[in-house]
């Protein structure tokens, strides 16, 4: 067509004429073509080196920094070049509902994308069983209820509708899975744990294939943390964030192995512990960063350092000049500041201009940290995907979490009162976490640290199950503390334990006793004669030894979450106990730390759980 024809002629003389002139063919192609970093069929490796190479060290300290929401507003963020924005424990939006988490997130990737070179952030919260920061979210059993479960594939399944709800609200960095193997259960994180043997934590740790999805870059694919490196789980007397006092060899043994199966994963991101080990905070330490998690497991991800966490290498408060060099030249990637995130890149940015940290630690940071932002798709989809928002706490998810409750029930003693009968029964419930969804959730949830409450969050309590469960001729009453037991009723169900908390608030050093409310209750209903069965909602064993005699059954609940019918479940033997001690059930916390293969008697030894003899309907 000689148009064509004549049209590239015209263009093929026009070229030449610029190329004689000296002037580079690039502006004139750069002045159409997006640049390399932006061409999504370009390698990650190549648009990671072409985005580089245009970054000025103000982006790439920048990119270093997680700010949290609190701290910096998009505006803010976007001038200060952050890659990463979180929300802490309970951090939330008003209304905290999916829309307006997306409408928060979206306004930070507006600003971020609207920069020069348009890096996107990637937003981070901690989806630890469910998007537990979200009203409404599907909250699933705390990992310590999901390693008596055992039951790899359903945490898998359980990791993939995590993501898909965290991802619904925009939210597309989880700071899970907690990897630790707690080691004494005085411990305040204990419940995060799948077991007090690295095998619960390395069979678990699928849950990544579940968060992280077939791709990353798929919708509802999260990048996955496997936290904390290392050895939290390990510290003398279970003091949370305190000194790990154990050899290399014992570290390796117990506390590495499931970050090895992490990395095996492909894991995204490792968050760095609070915790000492031998004296060393783990945040200053480049043999346990570089050499170790980085050099030897080959963890190509990135790390990023825990709240505050550089602040304590030295021991004081605040981070200085000093403890910023060490921490990112031991090898962290990006520090969660979280508030004072100007001092901190101010203080990075002197750090390498005084050839205290070197351009090559700087640049090795960002590679990882963009190569992720790249896989995960940010560069094209930096807004969420609204449309995963009605699967958000659906009916779906909450069956995989009430099946997850079931599995998780461990039967320690039945004397014949359980299974219960549904009909022509007269049951009494009892107990403050009977039908309390802020008992039974636990910790992390909507806040940091949970909250008691009947109804703070969507879903059923325990006693909410046994009433559905009844069937005909059955009367169940419910009064906390017993009032009104006496001998016309054929059974007491007793639900107690402990109250939420989180992290250090959780450590209980003077003892893992029932506390007075619970013990008047138990006294009462032995006191009553009629046949008592014992259920614990808590975060860990409970020193019960006094109270096991005078009950005909027990079984441990753990923190079952949102879905509290799953226990009815159990108790009514719709599903028949598989539920086995992923923690070694001491006789007291005198035992502590007491652990499979120690020597030790416990009261239960880890895998023990019964089930019924005759399946019951
Ligand atoms: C907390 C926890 C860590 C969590 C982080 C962000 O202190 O140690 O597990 O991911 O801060 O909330």
């Amino acid at each position: 067509m000689p148009l064509l024809r004549t049209t590239r002629s015209l263009r093929t003389t026009a070229l030449a004429g610029l190329l004689l002139a000296g002037t580079a063919l690039a502006p004139m192609a750069s002045a159409t073509a997006a640049p390399l970093y932006k061409n999504p069929r370009a390698s990650v490796a190549d648009r990671v080196t072409d985005l580089m190479a245009r970054m000025t060290l103000d982006d790439k300290v920048g990119q270093m920094t997680q700010g949290e929401r609190g701290a910096a507003t998009p505006a803010q963020s976007a001038a200060a070049r952050l890659g990463s924005i979180l929300s802490g424990g309970g951090s939330t939006p008003t209304p905290n509902t999916p829309a307006a988490w997306a409408d928060m997130i979206d306004a930070y990737q507006k600003a971020a994308t609207s920069t020069g070179l348009g890096i996107p952030i990637i937003y981070g919260s901690d989806s630890v069983h469910g998007h537990n920061n979200v009203y409404g979210a599907t909250v699933f059993p705390h990992n310590i209820g999901l390693g008596a479960a055992n039951d790899p594939r359903l945490v898998e399944k359980i990791g993939a509708i995590t993501a898909d709800e965290t991802a619904a609200t925009g939210v597309k960095w989880a700071f899970a899975p907690c990897l630790c193997v707690a080691r004494d259960d005085r411990w305040g994180r204990t419940y995060e744990s799948y077991g007090e043997v690295p095998a619960n934590a390395v069979a678990n740790s699928v849950v990544i294939e579940g968060l992280q999805g077939r791709a990353l870059g798929d919708p509802t694919s999260v990048l996955a943390t496997a936290k904390h490196f290392i050895g939290d789980g390990g510290t003398t007397g279970g003091d949370d964030q305190g000194n790990t006092q154990i050899s290399l060899e014992e570290l390796r043994r117990i506390h590495l192995p499931p970050f090895r199966a992490a990395v095996a994963h492909g894991v995204g991101s490792v968050m760095i512990s609070f915790n000492s080990w031998n004296g060393v905070k783990d945040h200053g330490n480049k043999f346990l960063i570089t050499d170790l998690l980085k050099g030897e497991l080959g963890f190509s991800g990135f790390v990023v350092s825990d709240w505050n966490g550089i602040d304590q290498i030295d021991g004081q408060e605040g981070f200085t000049a000093a403890e910023v060099k060490q921490a990112v030249n031991a090898g962290i990637d990006m520090v969660m500041v979280p508030y004072d995130y100007q001092k901190f890149v101010a203080t990075l940015k002197a750090e390498v201009l005084n050839g205290d940290v070197p351009m090559s630690r700087v640049d090795d940071a960002n590679r990882r940290i963009l190569t992720k932002k790249f896989e995960l798709g940010l560069f094209e989809r930096p807004y969420t995907d609204r449309s995963l928002q009605k699967d958000f706490g659906s009916a779906a998810h909450r069956a995989v979490a009430r099946q997850a409750v079931r599995e998780s029930q461990v039967l320690l003693k039945n004397d014949g009162v359980l299974p219960l009968a549904k009909q022509n029964n007269k049951i009494f419930v009892a107990g403050k976490n009977a039908n309390d969804m802020g008992n039974q959730a636990g910790g992390w949830t909507l806040t940091w640290q949970g909250q008691s409450g009947e109804r703070v969050i969507p879903g059923t309590t325990i006693l909410d199950g046994i009433k559905a469960g009844a069937g005909k001729g059955t009367v169940v009453t419910y009064d906390r503390a017993g009032n009104g037991i006496d001998r016309s009723y054929q059974v007491a169900v007793a639900v107690v334990g402990e109250t939420p908390y989180a992290e250090g608030q959780g450590d209980r050093p003077n003892g893992l006793g029932l506390d007075a409310e619970d013990l008047a209750l138990v006294g009462k209903l032995k006191a009553s004669g009629v046949p008592t069965v014992l259920v614990t909602v808590s975060g860990r064993p409970l020193d019960i030894s006094a109270q096991l005699p005078s009950v005909k059954g027990l079984v441990a609940a753990w923190l079952p979450g949102s879905e509290g019918a799953g226990v009815a479940d159990v108790l009514y033997g719709d599903y028949n106990p598989t539920g086995k001690l992923s923690f070694t059930w001491p006789k007291s916390s005198a035992q502590e730390p007491i652990n499979a293969g120690d020597g030790q008697q416990g009261l239960f030894p880890y895998g023990y759980g019964l089930s019924y003899r005759r399946h019951h309907r």
